[in-house]
């Protein structure tokens, strides 16, 4: 295994691939440079997750107007176990695990099962990666943990050999939602290559519903979804030797009602010029001008089925709630047809 080893205890190994990622890159940071350069403006989600990102996410997860945290929570508590029954003994690998607090019902599903317990997590946020494997450990005492601290696609092409007879991806909390088109497709592919026949793959995927509803779980009240998009650029700042006054830009969030997507932008409120020392890089901004920090979409549960059997992946079970708010998907991975 390469990349740096962080952690290596009988239970819990954690190696950080960034080294590697950084390497393959030309700098450190070009999606940053690229994006800035765009017209218009944007930055990958992924800058959101540093320590502070990881932690206003978990506050964004419990307040009363973001509803998908506690509808895909509500839906694996019920669930779970027709989950563990149909794929039995299988390890989970976890794309973009974060604090694993949902997760904690598809182990206990599978405990119950008597099934071993294998977890592998994979995040660029290390905090949240490693705290939350620590704490998992002291909560099963029959686990083992693999974690990867990485964007997917490195973890994906380093994840260790399967030591039990089957392996489900989970890819939830509709974080899938914040890929591109293009990229959501590609994403698909690399799945279907990154699994075995039969192997199971896990989507969570936020379903299209009233705007109202929805510009609420993005705007709330208490304004931590404005400090989590905000965050963005400290980010920014401390990783490469920034000076954006996060003062100078406002959290904007809209529903666009054509693609199907929530977008959050942040907002210049004047004409201003940014530098990013340690990318060499000037960026300009005019007063209202909105770079792109996330987009979330929404999704159709029949044609997301098609697109996913399309791709090698048909839908086994679609578990849903009583609104139809958010949507389940298990996935097994057919045989590639000669
Ligand atoms: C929306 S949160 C979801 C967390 C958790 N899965 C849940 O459902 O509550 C997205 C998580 O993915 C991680 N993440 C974002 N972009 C990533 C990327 N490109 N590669 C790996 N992890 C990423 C973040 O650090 C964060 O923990």
């Amino acid at each position: 295994m390469t990349g740096i080893l962080k952690v290596d205890s009988q239970r819990l190994t954690v190696h950080d691939l960034s080294d590697i990622e950084n390497r393959s890159d030309a700098v450190d940071g070009q999606d940053v440079i690229e994006g800035l350069s765009s017209q218009p403006k944007f930055l990958p989600p992924k800058y959101f997750y540093d320590q502070r990102g990881s932690q206003l996410f978990d506050q964004i997860c419990e307040l009363p107007e973001y509803y998908p945290t506690r509808t895909e929570t509500a839906i694996l508590k019920e669930f779970g176990g027709a989950i563990a029954q149909t794929t039995g003994p299988c390890e989970i690998v976890e794309l973009g695990s974060g604090s694993a607090t949902k997760t904690r019902f598809l182990l206990n599903a599978y405990q119950s099962a008597g099934h071993p317990l294998r977890y592998l997590p994979i995040d660029v946020s290390e905090t949240a990666l490693v705290e939350s494997s620590k704490q998992l450990l002291l909560e099963y005492s029959a686990l083992t943990i693999h974690g990867l601290i990485s964007t997917y696609e490195p973890a994906l092409a380093k994840l260790p050999a399967a030591q039990l007879p089957a392996r489900m991806i989970c890819f939830i909390g509709s974080t899938i939602g914040n890929l591109q088109p293009h990229e959501y497709s590609a994403f698909l592919d690399r799945m279907a290559r990154s699994l075995r026949p039969k192997d199971y793959f896990l989507l969570g995927i936020d379903l299209q519903k009233e705007v109202s509803v929805l510009e609420a779980a993005y705007n709330d009240s208490r304004g931590i979804t404005a400090a989590f998009n905000l965050n963005m650029l400290r980010h920014l700042n401390y990783r490469f030797d920034g000076d954006f006054d996060v003062d100078c830009f406002a959290h904007v969030a809209c529903y666009n009602q054509e693609s199907h997507q929530i977008e959050m932008h942040l907002e210049s409120l004047k004409a201003q010029t940014v530098q990013l020392k340690a990318l060499g890089l000037t960026v300009r901004f005019a007063s209202g001008e909105r770079l792109l920090s996330e987009i979330s979409r929404k999704f159709d549960l029949e044609k997301t089925a098609q697109t996913l059997a399309a791709r090698h992946l048909p839908v086994v079970t679609t578990f849903t709630d009583q609104n139809r708010w958010f949507g389940l998907l298990l996935c097994q991975r057919s045989p590639d047809r000669c």
